[in-house]
């Protein structure tokens, strides 16, 4: 089915690339309540788009992402395969790294860092620029 973006995308790309950005300025909102310093406000929200994340990266990208690794070594052919495949690289890590966070900081106050700081900074960074990275592929593949 055609999505509403208008780039001939299929629905569920046009779903997933709003529903991300949506999800991506909620993360922002969160670090602007942590700069307030409401800090369990902005655990609670931080876990609850990290997990929402896990959906669309689960129903409508692992697929794609491992036909492409069944192209073996001809995935670096040409960029409509190659970017998609380095961004599934990159944006994994940065939602693996996120949800490590996430847990760390809510449940598991144990687990290093003991100083968290800098892998929250982190984190939300590299998740942020895995949003922007999911935009350039969806551009690469749909415009
Ligand atoms: C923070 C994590 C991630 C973010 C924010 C993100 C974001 C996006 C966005 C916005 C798109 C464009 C929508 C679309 O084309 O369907 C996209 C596409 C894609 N992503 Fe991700 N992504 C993330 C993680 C991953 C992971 C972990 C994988 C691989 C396991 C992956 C593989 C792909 C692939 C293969 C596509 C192209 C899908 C298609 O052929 O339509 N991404 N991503």
């Amino acid at each position: 089915m055609p999505g509403f973006l208008g780039s001939g995308a299929r629905l569920s790309a046009d779903l997933i690339l709003i529903g991300l950005w949506v999800l991506g300025m909620v993360a922002v909102g969160g670090w602007g309540i942590a700069r307030r310093r409401a800090f369990p406000q902005h655990c609670r929200r931080m876990a609850w788009v990290t997990f929402l994340a896990w959906l669309p990266i689960l129903l409508g990208m692992v697929g794609p992402w491992l036909g492409l690794i069944r192209l073996g070594s001809s995935v670096f052919a040409q960029p409509a395969t190659v970017v998609p495949f380095m961004h599934g690289m990159t944006g994994g890590l940065a939602q693996a790294l996120m949800t490590y966070t996430v847990v760390r900081m809510n449940w598991r106050r144990q687990w290093p860092p003991r100083r968290p700081l800098w892998l929250m900074r982190i984190s939300l960074a590299l998740w942020l620029l895995s949003i922007v990275g999911g935009t350039g592929v969806y551009l690469l593949l749909y415009t």
